[in-house]
């Protein structure tokens, strides 16, 4: 399946780089070729020699060889992966990678990289929580690299919690996924509506709601690391995808504008926006002030513009994903609104559902498809809702 793949492992100090000769051979297996880069503390837990036999091609470590003074080219190696994979990657080159500093092979290769980075992180429970790691991880994610979560398990240190590299076979698979279908993704373009709407009441105050971006900038996230160019159109949300372009917007009428100037040059659209239904029918151009003896104001509503359904009507050759926030009927609201806005998919979110909806930075959804198809997840952050989202559209619609 790897055939002629060109897999660029790089291997840092960790207990787990012990696992990188079982990776490695399971990439010559798919038949990929491999070129495998050390640090220098990778080489006190796996050896040279081992990856070298097994990956059938030198190990690259210092810009030269000492010897032959062999000049090793961070460039040529950068630009000759199909995909680059740190693993294990320590909290050290992690703390390099995202920021810019370059004291050695591995880290001027993944600065010269041209192709897909993806790392999966080894280290302490608690490290792995520190807030610096997290934010360095983050960091990654914003330069377009893929985070392939460390796992819960028993640790080096005797410890029980997340910290552990994921295993061989599951590196084998996210690679594989990526270098046979990710690039069916490039070029495409991807127009996602996000966060909540604000309805005017007056130029103080507004009808809002609880929605902070984070599924629709998740999303966007992770087109962008599979090469889509994505234009995200928000209201007044917490959470941005700082990598792609961002169009700001406030009501849920500025939303469908600026949805329109941009659809038609869409493959892509995801309506991920909580838009409020409703908006103040006449907001006032002043503040409305407190007047004593007025105990009840009543604010009169119209319709909002329903910006998916209205896309819907005018869909040509796109794909459309919409979202479906319910607290009841659940399965029957979704699958209507899958039929009635014209979507290939609609992600169904439950407020029933404990860690799901707004928010949080979990999501717990089911899917269902215009061809009946329906498929459960269980509970998970959002960046993975946001790649299962963005390999169903890979696998059964392009
Ligand atoms: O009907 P409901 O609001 O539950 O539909 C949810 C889906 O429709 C979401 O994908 C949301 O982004 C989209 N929507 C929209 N414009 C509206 C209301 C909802 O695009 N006015």
């Amino acid at each position: 399946m790897l055939a002629d793949k060109k897999i660029l492992l790089a291997v840092c100090g960790s207990i787990a780089a012990y696992k990188a000769a079982f990776f490695v051979r399971l990439l010559k297996k798919e038949a990929a070729e491999v070129k495998v880069i050390m640090t220098e503390n990778a080489k006190d837990f796996i050896t040279p020699l081992t990856l070298a036999t097994l990956s059938k091609n030198p190990v690259y470590s210092g810009y030269f060889e000492k010897n032959s003074g062999e000049w090793h080219n961070h460039v040529e190696l950068g630009l000759w992966a199909d995909l680059m994979i740190v693993a294990p990657l320590s909290a050290n080159t992690l703390g390099k990678m995202a920021n810019g500093i370059c004291d050695n092979l591995l880290l001027a290769v993944y600065q010269s990289a041209k192709c897909s980075v993806l790392v999966a992180p080894a280290m302490d429970l608690d490290m792995y929580k520190h807030p610096g790691i997290q934010s360095n991880l983050e960091k990654l994610t914003s330069y377009g690299n893929e985070i392939i979560e460390a796992k819960d398990g028993e640790l080096a240190s005797g410890l029980f919690g997340q910290g552990r590299m994921a295993e061989p076979e599951e590196l084998l698979e996210i690679v594989k996924k990526r270098v046979t279908t990710g690039s069916r993704l490039k070029g495409k373009k991807v127009l996602i509506t996000s966060g909540p709407t604000y309805e005017a009441i007056d130029p103080v105050r507004f009808i809002g709601n609880y929605s902070s971006g984070k599924m629709g900038s998740a999303i966007a996230k992770i087109f962008k690391q599979f090469g889509a160019s994505v234009t995200v159109i928000s209201g007044p949300a917490h959470h941005f995808a700082s990598e792609v372009e961002n169009i700001h917007v406030a009501s849920a009428r500025e939303m469908l504008n600026e949805t329109k100037k941009r659809y038609n040059n869409a493959d892509i659209v995801i309506f991920s926006a909580a838009v409020s239904d409703y908006r103040p029918s006449k907001p006032s151009d002043q503040k409305i002030k407190k007047e004593d003896g007025v105990n009840s104001l009543t604010i009169e509503l119209i319709k909002n513009p329903d910006i998916a359904a209205e896309m819907g009507t005018k869909k040509e050759n796109q794909i459309h994903i919409g979202f479906a926030l319910e607290t009841q009927n659940e399965e029957s609201n979704a699958k209507q609104k899958l039929k009635n806005k014209n979507f290939d998919l609609i992600v169904l979110n439950s407020l029933n559902d404990q860690g799901a909806g707004f928010q949080g930075t979990t999501n717990k959804v089911t899917f269902f498809d215009k061809n009946n198809k329906e498929v459960k997840f269980e509970l998970k952050n959002k960046t993975d809702v946001a790649k299962d989202i963005v390999s169903y559209v890979i696998e059964n619609f392009l």
